[in-house]
């Protein structure tokens, strides 16, 4: 176990974690940022997304510890004092069913949208076709990140 500087959310923290932790679990567990879910903690799912350097990023996929010179950034800090587009659209289009995805699903959605502003349909599935959902929201997630698009 050692110390180690993280910059989250625009906030510099120093956490104590074994070399190997996921950064999904000291997101988690030590800085209490339980927008980043866990579903299946080998990179497969997408509920696990967070923006590292502004590039979406399987938090359960790299560790903590190699994590000092970046800016990492949750669900908890997307937005400054509004919602984004991306989290606008999800509630206009009132995309979630249980939920448990759409952390994953709108970190995503919001690095590809700085990527590529303006996507057509083709685009979007393809940026977003290995975030998993179980509701099988994907017909509305698909809308909501070309109406963030607009
Ligand atoms: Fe990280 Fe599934 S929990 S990709």
């Amino acid at each position: 176990m050692a110390s180690y500087n993280l910059k989250v959310n625009g906030k510099k923290v120093s956490v104590n974690t074994d070399d190997d932790t996921p950064l999904l679990w000291v997101l988690r567990d030590e800085l209490n940022l339980v927008g980043t879910k866990y579903g299946c903690g080998i990179g497969q799912c997408g509920a696990c997304t967070v923006h590292i350097d502004g590039i979406a990023m399987r938090s359960c996929s790299v560790p903590a510890s190699r994590m000092e010179d970046s800016e990492i950034t949750t669900i908890e800090g997307l937005a400054d004092e509004k919602l984004t587009p991306v989290q606008e659209a999800w509630k206009e289009l009132d995309v979630p069913q249980c939920g448990y995805c759409q952390a994953g699903q709108i970190m995503t959605a919001s690095s590809f949208l700085k990527q590529n502003p303006n996507p057509n349909n083709e685009e979007i599935r393809n940026a977003m076709h290995s975030n998993l959902c179980r509701c099988a929201s994907y017909n509305r997630i698909e809308k909501a990140v070309a109406l963030a698009a607009k």
